[in-house]
């Protein structure tokens, strides 16, 4: 039912599709002298992703969680992955730590990450970026990997569907058709696009990244620069036109 994929070495992806939905879930799996998992998905994905972890790395070992902002498929699963692995942390922004992720979901206090601060797993390093409301939610955040040219881009570049685990080919197309999609219906305005909305997506930009790794869908390997832009476009596009 889910797929393992090594995006990058010791760098994996976990997807697992739900045909419900026709959407797939990601986590991603950091295997470092401090193991990562990032998004834990929801608590009914918990015992499926725990036994696709199992096969990689022993799940009792994960020592940090990340994900980008408080929703169930980000963070739903945090406590129960805190009773089965006693030293993971989870890190996110301070808002989501002072504002929900604490006293919610977190069995033990959150580790807050500043903007522009660098966080090391041992060979990884990610530099945490603060993106209120991009993709959305107030606390939303991304982790960039600064040697693979990850970027964890959470909703942004979602795709519909059960979809390649990687690909080179145009993700910002499929995104624009999940967006016009989900404004029929009561997905509408999924993310939101605000004055401050482009300048962020720069700012991601700015970080030329080389692979471009979402929540829902395809990884996508190739000018992660140019994608964001053209991501830029379409949400400026779907989401900004007047009712
Ligand atoms: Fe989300
Ligand atoms: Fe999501």
């Amino acid at each position: 039912m889910s797929q393992i994929t090594e995006i990058a070495p010791d760098f994996f992806k976990i997807s697992t599709f739900v045909p419900e939905f026709n959407i797939q879930f990601n986590q991603f799996l950091v295997m470092d002298e401090e193991p990562l998992l990032y998004h834990t998905g929801m608590k009914g994905l918990f015992s499926t992703v725990k036994e696709v972890v199992a096969k990689l790395i022993d799940p009792t070992s994960i020592r940090w969680i990340g994900f980008s902002h408080f929703e169930a498929d980000e963070c739903g699963a945090l406590k129960e992955w805190q009773r089965i692995a006693p030293n993971a942390t989870a890190i996110c922004s301070l808002v989501s730590k002072l504002v929900s992720v604490d006293d919610v979901v977190a069995e033990r206090p959150a580790r807050a990450l500043d903007d522009g601060e660098v966080f090391i797993t041992g060979k990884f390093r990610f530099k945490f970026l603060q993106t209120p409301h991009v993709p959305h939610a107030w606390d939303a955040g991304h982790l960039f990997e600064e040697h693979s040219g990850i970027l964890l881009c959470s909703d942004l570049f979602h795709q519909n569907g059960d979809v390649e685990a990687v690909t080179n080919s145009d993700v910002v197309s499929r995104f624009k058709e999940t967006l016009i999609e989900y404004q029929t219906g009561p997905f509408a305005n999924y993310l939101p696009y605000t004055s401050k909305t482009e300048q962020m997506l720069n700012s991601l930009a700015a970080l030329k990244p080389r692979v471009i790794a979402p929540m829902h869908g395809s990884t996508y390997v190739g000018d992660g620069e140019a994608a964001l832009f053209g991501l830029a476009q379409v949400m400026k596009e779907v989401l900004a036109a007047p009712a």
